[in-house]
Parts: C-alpha cells; structure tokens; sequence
C-alpha cells in the first residue's frame, strides 16, 4: 500500500471509530477471524525497512507462529491445527445425532460454521458452502448455505423461532439485507427448504459448558461423507483449493 492510499485507509479506520461511538456499536473484524488476536497487517512502512534491513523478508512461506501443517492435510487436521475453538460446531452435530438426523446432515450441522472458525465472519453460510462444495452431498451445501439465511427467519412448524440473541446484538430494528430477503423466499419453496432449516434447528448457542464433545465422535461420518482428496485440501486443483490454502498460510504476503 502506497503512503496515499494509507493514509486513506488510516482516516476512514478513524472515521469508522468516531461512527462507532456515535452509534454505539461494536466494530468486529470480518476477515481472519480466528487469528483475530495477531497483527497480520503489512508494516506500513516496509520498504524503509526492507532498505534498512537487507535480510528483512515478508512472509511467503509457513508461518512460524503457527502449528505446522501436514502436506496433504485433512478436513481433521484443518479442524486441529487451523480453525478457532469448535465446541459450537461439536455439540451441533451431536444434537443433529440425538435428533435423529441423517449422517449426511449431521455432517451439515458439524461443518455448517466452518468459514466462521476458520477464516470470515460476514456471509460465513455462503463461505462455508462453497469451501466444502466439491467434497460433499450437494444437499449438505444447499443446506449450509441456506442456514446464513433460515436463521433470520422462524418456523413455527419446527419449533424455531428469531434467536433473542439477535435481537440483543443487531437491535430489535434489525432488518436483514436485500439479498437475504430474497434468498429466503427462493430458499423457503425449495425441496432442501428442511434440510436447511435443520441446521439452524440444531444451531445451539445455549449448551452445556460442562458437555464436551470429541472431534472423534465423528470420525467415521466425516469418512463415509466427506470426501477427502488425496493431494490434500488446498493442493487438489479444485475451484476452492486456495480458499483452503488461505487458511493454511493466512498472512501470506501474496
Ligand atoms: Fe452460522
Ligand atoms: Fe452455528
């Protein structure tokens, strides 16, 4: 980034501050979710540095702050070694399992925040359904995808209603946006309308702190519904193969 553009990118940091006291809102950081804690930003001034430090290098390679990836890595090593605390997606997915559900959808509730753990919030249903897109049931993408939405809007039929939650958070005012509005309507007529509605129905934000669920519980469900491709996810030459190496590497320079 070039001073100009900096020094731009510095103002509206200070505006968006002044607006967020204004309106008293809090301002969480969208991207890199789970690495929120560590400064990933270039050094504003890195050229003067570089030049006064030739060895000086920016980050192309593995990031030594965090644990080492395998070569070919896992949907489970990207769950151990990658994505932020995963008791929410754990305990879903045995929800979905006491509920009845299908392996198929148990998988759906076990992935269905996977971009929120692992790299972006905003949008995290869209994200997530097209990270496992070539790997899974298109059934269990339809669903993740449509969980974004279904979670804005009740269905008595199911027992699920707008979470209290939201209205703390967003303000009872809150609307969703256009496009949400409009995905509900397509989605709310679709066949996998249920599927998708499962998701949000076992979408438990009030759990037991004292339950604690085991990656391995699922082991077998992710084997048998996953499929895991050989070069590794982020190696496999899939449409997705760099979302997952953004989140191999996510401080990567370029
Ligand atoms: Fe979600
Ligand atoms: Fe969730």
């Amino acid at each position: 980034m070039n001073d100009a553009a900096l020094s731009l990118h510095a103002r509206a940091d200070a505006m968006e501050e002044r607006k967020a006291r204004e309106l008293d809102y809090l301002v969480v950081k969208s991207h890199i979710h789970s690495l929120a804690e560590a400064d990933f930003s270039a050094p504003p001034n890195a050229g003067a540095m570089l030049k006064a430090n030739p060895n000086l290098r920016l980050l192309m390679g593995d990031d030594p702050r965090l644990p080492k990836m395998p070569d070919k890595p896992t949907l489970i090593d990207f769950f151990k070694l990658r994505f932020g605390p995963s008791a929410h997606l754990l305990q879903s997915a045995r929800h979905a399992v006491k509920g009845g559900l299908s392996e198929k959808m148990v998988l759906a509730c076990l992935l269905h925040d996977i971009a929120g753990v692992g790299f972006i919030r905003g949008d995290h249903g869209y994200w997530g359904a097209q990270l496992v897109e070539p790997y899974v049931d298109e059934e269990v993408t339809w669903a993740i995808r449509a969980h974004q939405v279904l979670r804005f809007y009740a269905d008595p039929s199911v027992g699920y209603e707008y979470p209290q939650s939201y209205v703390t958070l967003f303000g009872a005012d809150y609307e969703p946006d256009a496009y949400v509005a409009e995905d509900y309507k397509r989605m709310r007529n679709h066949k996998w309308y249920m599927s998708g509605r499962m998701i949000t129905v076992h979408d438990i934000y009030s759990f037991d702190p004292n339950v604690h669920v085991e990656l391995e519980e699922f082991t077998d469900i992710i084997g048998r519904n996953f499929k895991q491709p050989a070069e590794g996810l982020g190696f496999d030459n899939s449409p997705v193969a760099h979302m997952w190496r953004a989140m191999i590497r996510p401080a990567k320079y370029l």
